[in-house]
């Protein structure tokens, strides 16, 4: 069975809502049947009650089997964004999903770069878990970069990451349960952050590694565009493998409308591939920035 035979249509109950700095909001929300299947780099299509007609595409931060339960984090750019974060604990919504193909672990890797830009930062965040929780022996470390505060906790932290260079050494709190290194960066200036791209910081690391650890290393990565340009340089450049989460607009998230179409080279070959179905996850190599 593949990913585009098992997307469900639930209704679903808003658990929780919790407000970040600068309109950012993580949502949990009780969806007994896509968090039983939903995997890091797939999506939800999510209705946003108030007069929002079309849905918005939402990458899973989390789901728990256990629970019932799928998490998502966004900022409210938007009228659909904005109308989600004002439902209650209780509210109902319809999402679809799992949508996608989502990030997988080729064989023959040992080590993961997790990069993650603005909202682009829930499904790293999230695959950074599962590989820890799933136990592939797979060696971590995350780098995040956000021009607003970040949706997270911060705190000091002893993990070790050599090749960065930061005198206070910051971490989010999650990838610190996980004993996952992690390094923020951000053009704002905020304490203990790189001043500068995320980029600069996953550069600094990959210049640590040796040829033999480059070949096993794989890096993860979603955000903006130009970040994802500049992932994508940098992984060319060191010879690193790349997988890359694009964010398109979408209208109906199954593959049907063909709005969200981007040009890919496969086999040689220019193809056009919906981001919706046939993605949102890419090999760096195949895409045209
Ligand atoms: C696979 C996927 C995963 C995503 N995951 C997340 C996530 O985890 N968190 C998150 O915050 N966001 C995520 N997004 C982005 C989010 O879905 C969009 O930003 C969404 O449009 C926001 O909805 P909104 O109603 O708040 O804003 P919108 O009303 O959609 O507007 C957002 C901004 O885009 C502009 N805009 C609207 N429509 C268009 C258009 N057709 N062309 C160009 N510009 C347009 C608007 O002017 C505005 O500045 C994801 C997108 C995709 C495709
Ligand atoms: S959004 Fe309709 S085909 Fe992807």
């Amino acid at each position: 069975m593949t990913n585009k035979d098992i997307i469900f249509e639930e209704k679903a109950e808003i658990v929780d809502q919790v407000k970040f700095e600068s309109d950012q909001f993580v949502t949990i929300v009780k969806a007994e049947k896509s968090s039983q299947t939903a995997k890091p780099g797939q999506f939800a299509f999510v209705e946003c009650g108030g007069d929002t007609l079309l849905r918005r595409p939402l990458s899973y931060l989390r789901s728990s089997k256990e629970d019932g339960t799928v998490e998502f984090m966004y900022k409210t750019v938007g009228q659909g964004l904005e109308s989600l974060s004002q439902l209650k604990k209780g509210d109902a919504i319809k999402i679809m999903g799992p949508i996608g193909n989502g990030f997988t672990i080729p064989s023959g890797k040992e080590s993961a770069i997790l990069i993650g830009g603005g909202v682009g930062i829930p499904p790293v965040l999230f695959m950074g878990e599962e590989i820890k929780e799933t136990k592939h022996g797979i060696n971590l470390v995350a780098f995040f970069g956000s021009e607003i505060p970040f949706p997270f906790e911060t705190c000091d932290s002893n993990l070790d990451m050599p090749g960065t260079d930061l005198s206070v050494n910051k971490t989010i709190d999650d990838m610190e349960k996980l004993s996952i290194p992690c390094r923020l960066s951000s053009q704002a200036g905020y304490e203990g952050c790189h001043l500068g791209y995320v980029t600069e910081l996953a550069k600094s690391f990959i210049e640590t590694l040796s040829d033999a650890e480059k070949t096993e290393t794989i890096i993860y990565a979603c955000g903006p565009e130009s970040m994802l340009e500049a992932v994508a340089k940098l992984a060319k450049e060191d010879q690193l493998d790349c997988v890359l989460s694009l964010e398109e607009y979408m209208a109906c998230a199954i593959g049907g409308c063909a709005g969200c179409t981007v040009k890919v080279l496969e086999d040689g070959h220019e193809r056009m591939k919906r981001v919706c179905v046939d993605g949102p996850v890419f090999d760096a190599e195949q895409l045209y920035f």
